[in-house]
C-alpha cells in the first residue's frame, strides 16, 4: 500500500527562502511530506536534479470580465485558466467588477455565474469598487470582506470606474477598518483626458499616441496622491502594473519612510516599449494598455525596482482582446482614434517563463525573489498563505517542474488562451514549465495538458485578511 498519493523524487526545490534537494510526498492534495528518501507513492516523477517551485499566483488578470464599450474578452475562466495553467500558474485572482450606480453583491453573484463550472484551476476574486456609496461603504464591502473578498481595487482614471480623491479616502479607511487591502490604478485622469484632446485635435489618434497621452507624468502624479492619500488614512495601500521610474521612486520612497505601499509590475513594462504600438495601421492596438509600455530606461527601472525589492508582486494583466473580431480591439472600427481601443493585453501563460528566464537565469534577480513575487507573496498580501504559493507541509501541492535547460520561442500557436496574438511573439526564454501539479493532480505534461486538466476542478477561494504589513 502505497504512502501517498504521489511523490516527487529528488527535485531541487526552490521557495522564497531556500534551496534545497529533497523528496515532496502528496496526500489528498495537500504536501504531506518533504524529506529524504520517502516512502512509495500510488504515482510517482523521477525529478532527479530538476527545478520545482509553487505553483504561481497569477493575482491580476481579467477573464470573461465585462466591458463598457462593446467589446468582448477573449477569455473566459475555462481558456483563461487553461492557459495560466500552461505557464506554470495554478491560481488566479481575477476581478468582479462592480457597474456604477449598481451593487457589489450583484457583481460577485454574476461573476461567480461566469467562473462556475469552468475554471481548471483555483480562483479567487478582487472586487472592483466603482461605487463607494452608503450602502456599499456601510453594508455590501463590510459582509463581502467577512465572506471571503478581502482585496479590492479602485481607479483614480477611466469615466466609469474613477473615484474622487475623498470617495478614495472613503475607501481606504474602510479598508483599515476591516483589514482588507487596497489595489490601486494610479494614473491622473484629468491629464490623460486633456492630452487626448489635444492629440485629437491634431489629428493624432493612432494607436501609438496613447502611450503619448498616458504620460508618465500622469502616473507619477497619481502614485505620490495615491501614497498621500493611504498615509492620511494609515493603511497599507498597493500600486498596481507601475511601469514607470519616476512612479518607482515615488514608492521606493515611501517604503524608505516606512510606508507600507507595496507595488505591483507586470511583464510588459519589462519586455515592451512605446515602440510596439507604433506600428502600420492600427497594429499598434495589441499592444494598448494603460499604463502604457515606456522605453527602455524605463525597462531598467522597473528591473532595478524587481531586484531591490521595492515590488512585491509581479501579475500578467492579462486582459485579452483579439485583433480580428468585432468584438475584440478593434470594437470601435478599423480606424478608430486610440482613445476607443479596448485597454489590456494578453499574458497570463508567458508571465512566469519570461521572468524566470530573463530575471533569474540572467542574473538580474534570484530564485527566491521570483517565487516570492509570482506566488509567495501575492498570497501572503491576497489571504491565501499557507494554503497557497509554497512548497510547505499542509499546503495544496500546486508545484511546477520547470524546464531550464532549452531555448523555447514563444508563439502564438503554441498558447492555450483564446487570443489571436501574443505581444511576445518571438522572444526565446530558456524557461518553460514541463510539469504542473495543482492539488495533487498532474495537469501538465511535456508542456502540454493532460486529461485531468478539465474545467470545473478548479475551486472557488475564499481569502483570509491579508498578512498584516506584508511581504516580510
Ligand atoms: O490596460 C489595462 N491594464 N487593462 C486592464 C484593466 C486595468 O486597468 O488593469
Ligand atoms: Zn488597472
Ligand atoms: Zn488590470
Amino acid at each position: 500500500m502505497a504512502e501517498f498519493d504521489l511523490v516527487l523524487r529528488d527535485a531541487r526545490i526552490g521557495t522564497a527562502s531556500d534551496l534545497f534537494r529533497g523528496d515532496i510526498g502528496v496526500r489528498n492534495g495537500r504536501i504531506a511530506a518533504l524529506g529524504d528518501g520517502l516512502g512509495k507513492g500510488a504515482e510517482e516523477i523521477d525529478a532527479r536534479g530538476r527545478l520545482v517551485l509553487p505553483g504561481g499566483i497569477d493575482a491580476h488578470c481579467h477573464l470573461d470580465q465585462p466591458t463598457g464599450d462593446g467589446s468582448e474578452m477573449a477569455d473566459d475562466f475555462a481558456s483563461g485558466t487553461l492557459s495560466a495553467l500552461c505557464g506554470g500558474t495554478t491560481t488566479v485572482i481575477p476581478f468582479a467588477c462592480q457597474v456604477k450606480g449598481r451593487g457589489l453583491r450583484e457583481a460577485v453573484e454574476d461573476y461567480h455565474r461566469r467562473a462556475d463550472g469552468k475554471a481548471v484551476i483555483d480562483y479567487a476574486f478582487h472586487l472592483i469598487v466603482a461605487d463607494p456609496s452608503a450602502g456599499v461603504l456601510g453594508q455590501e464591502l463590510p459582509a463581502l470582506i467577512a465572506d471571503g473578498y478581502t482585496s479590492f481595487k479602485i481607479y483614480m482614471t477611466y469615466d466609469e470606474l474613477k473615484l474622487s480623491d475623498r470617495q478614495i479616502l472613503d475607501v481606504l479607511a474602510l479598508a483599515r477598518r476591516e483589514r482588507a487591502m487596497t489595489m490601486v490604478h494610479a494614473e491622473n485622469a484629468d491629464m490623460i483626458g486633456w492630452l487626448t484632446g489635444q492629440l485629437e485635435l491634431a489629428g493624432k489618434t493612432a494607436p501609438k499616441f496613447h502611450a503619448v497621452a498616458h504620460a508618465r507624468i500622469a502616473e507619477r502624479e497619481a502614485t505620490h496622491r495615491a501614497i498621500s492619500l493611504a498615509e492620511l488614512v494609515d493603511v497599507p495601500v498597493l500600486i498596481v502594473h507601475v511601469s514607470g521610474r519616476e512612479a518607482v521612486e515615488h514608492i521606493a520612497r515611501a517604503q524608505a519612510q516606512g510606508l507600507r505601499v507595496l507595488a505591483e509590475t507586470c511583464p510588459q513594462y519589462l519586455f515592451l516599449t512605446a515602440d510596439d504600438l507604433d506600428l502600420p495601421g492600427n497594429e499598434g492596438a495589441r499592444c494598448v494598455c494603460s499604463p502604457p509600455p515606456r522605453d527602455k530606461a524605463n525597462q531598467q527601472a522597473i528591473w532595478t525596482g524587481l531586484a531591490n525589492g521595492t515590488f512585491s508582486v509581479f501579475s500578467s494583466d492579462h486582459a485579452p482582446f483579439r485583433m480580428n473580431d468585432p468584438k475584440g480591439k478593434l470594437v470601435c472600427g478599423p480606424a478608430a482614434p486610440f482613445s476607443r481601443i479596448p485597454n489590456g493585453i494578453p499574458g497570463v501563460e508567458t508571465r512566469l517563463a519570461l521572468l524566470l528566464s530573463e530575471g533569474v537565469l540572467k542574473g538580474r534577480i534570484t530564485l527566491h525573489q521570483f517565487v516570492a513575487l509570482t506566488a509567495t507573496n501575492p498570497a501572503r498580501i491576497y489571504g491565501l498563505a499557507g494554503r497557497k504559493g509554497s512548497i510547505a507541509i499542509g499546503a495544496d501541492a500546486d508545484l511546477v517542474l520547470w524546464s531550464t535547460d532549452r531555448s523555447v520561442r514563444i508563439a502564438n500557436a503554441r498558447l492555450h488562451h483564446n487570443v489571436d496574438y501574443t505581444p511576445y511573439e518571438g522572444i526565446e526564454v530558456t524557461a518553460w514549465p514541463d510539469t504542473v501539479i495543482a492539488g495533487g493532480e498532474i495537469l501538465v505534461q511535456a508542456g502540454e495538458p493532460t486529461g485531468a486538466a478539465v474545467k470545473g476542478r478548479g475551486r472557488f477561494l475564499r481569502c483570509d485578511r491579508p498578512v498584516e504589513g506584508a511581504p516580510a
